[in-house]
């Protein structure tokens, strides 16, 4: 195991109507001038917004709104929030939604202090400062309820991009699992896909003796496996959407993944599908991540036994002693099976993605002659074969 430092400073207020009380978290962390922050509509449909505002009334906070975030959130409306929240000397940026409303909210937040362009967070400068964050989650999916991340398209060239920086770290989310009940079939098996990603993306590591951590991401997974056909099949199940919110949010404040090297890689190969196609990101992992997995099968013995880790202690397979790629080659199949099984796409005509288009792909991902990533260097010929697998694959 490596030597790590582990911050996550976010209170986390759990359970069901807890939204109830966001004015007083928002007073706990010294809120006076909210910007309530949201997305296309669906927490203003369900009344969520209406709640948030009663309770901020209750504890004598005043507020504007900006609405409007939409998934695969913009630089444009980053923008407007800035100017807003300077004009009316707002204090506090609340996040209602999912991971597309806390990552804008936290850039607004960095912008605000900010002499600069806010996008310079998001190639490669560190934000020193921002405006305090807190979130009523109502998706489990990115996990930036917990995290110190944010990812931001720029219109202009469609650039995804994300910023890192602890000062962004939420000061509270409030996660009532009853929230998520009313998000479609499709969002929530996108926003499974993106929590099980989050885990494979530390799971594959080339740090030996780390045996918590992977026990951890195993616990995260096979409670994922367990739990998202329960919610497919019955929306309402409470308890079930519980452990999903949960599993979201421990799968990336990075406590599963202390002491290890990371890779990511499918993440920055995904983010150009997302902001290419604007489709959900979920559903862009559901195709890279196998896609990556056969790609790193085939080119290293390491990886094989990795991938056999998985397959066996994961998905239960049996372990093929004579044959280790067998057992690897099974694991990624049923992998990919469990990701049709709850709707998601699994090749580029399912996601709407078009293989003439990945030379621009990877070209946008701007590797050049470079190589990327912590489990296995990829090159551009590499990032290239993986849009090609993703292409082409089926169960
Ligand atoms: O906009 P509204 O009307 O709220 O609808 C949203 C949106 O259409 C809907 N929705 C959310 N909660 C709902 C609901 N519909 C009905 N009932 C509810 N309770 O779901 C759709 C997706 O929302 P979004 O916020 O985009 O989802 P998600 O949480 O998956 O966030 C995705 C974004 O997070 C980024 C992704 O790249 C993507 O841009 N990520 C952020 C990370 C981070 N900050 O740490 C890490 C992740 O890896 C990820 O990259
Ligand atoms: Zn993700």
């Amino acid at each position: 195991m490596n030597s790590f430092d582990f911050y996550s400073p976010t209170k986390f207020v759990f359970g069901k109507d807890r939204e109830k009380e966001v004015g007083s978290y928002v007073k706990e962390f010294g809120g006076t001038k909210v910007l309530i922050h949201y997305g296309g509509g669906s927490a203003v449909r369900s009344g969520l917004i209406d709640t948030v505002k009663k309770s901020l009334d209750e504890h004598g906070i005043s507020y504007c709104e900006l609405g409007g975030v939409k998934p695969n959130p913009r630089d444009t409306l980053v923008y407007e929030g800035i100017e807003l929240a300077r004009k009316e000397k707002i204090d506090f940026i609340l996040a209602v939604g999912g991971g597309s409303i806390i990552d804008s909210a936290k850039a607004i937040a960095m912008g605000v202090p900010y002499d600069g362009d806010f996008w310079d967070f998001y190639s490669g400068k560190q934000a020193k400062e921002a405006l305090s964050v807190g979130t009523v989650l109502t998706i489990a999916a990115a996990g930036s309820e917990g995290s110190g991340d944010s990812v931001i398209t720029k219109v202009d060239g469609m650039l995804k991009r994300g910023a890192g920086s602890d000062v962004i770290r939420p000061r509270f989310s409030v996660m009532d699992p009853a929230l998520t009940q009313t998000l479609p079939a499709y969002q929530t098996a996108c926003g499974a896909t993106d929590i099980m990603a989050h885990v494979f993306e530390r799971y594959f590591t080339n740090t030996t003796e780390v045996e918590v951590t992977d026990r951890l991401c195993e616990a995260l997974l096979l409670t994922m496996i367990k739990e998202t056909p329960r919610v497919i099949e019955d929306p309402n199940n409470y308890q079930a959407r519980a452990n999903i919110m949960w599993a979201g949010t421990v799968a990336h404040t990075n406590i599963v993944g202390v002491g290890r090297d990371q890779d990511w890689n499918s993440h920055g190969i995904e983010h150009e599908l997302s902001a290419l196609y604007d489709c959900a990101h979920g559903a862009g992992l559901a195709v890279i991540m196998p896609a990556w997995m056969d790609f790193i099968s085939e080119h290293h013995d390491g990886n094989v036994m990795r991938l056999c880790q998985m397959a066996t202690r994961v998905f239960g397979c049996e372990m093929d002693f004579e044959d280790p790629m067998a057992t690897a080659k099974a694991g990624i199949h049923c992998f990919r099976e469990f990701l049709h099984s709850i709707g998601m796409p699994i090749n580029f005509a399912e996601l709407g993605a078009k293989e003439e288009d990945i030379p621009a792909l990877v070209e946008k991902f701007g590797l050049g002659d470079g190589r990327t990533g912590g489990f296995v260097r990829l090159s551009s010929e590499d990032v290239a074969e993986i849009y090609r697998i993703a292409a082409k694959a089926e169960l």
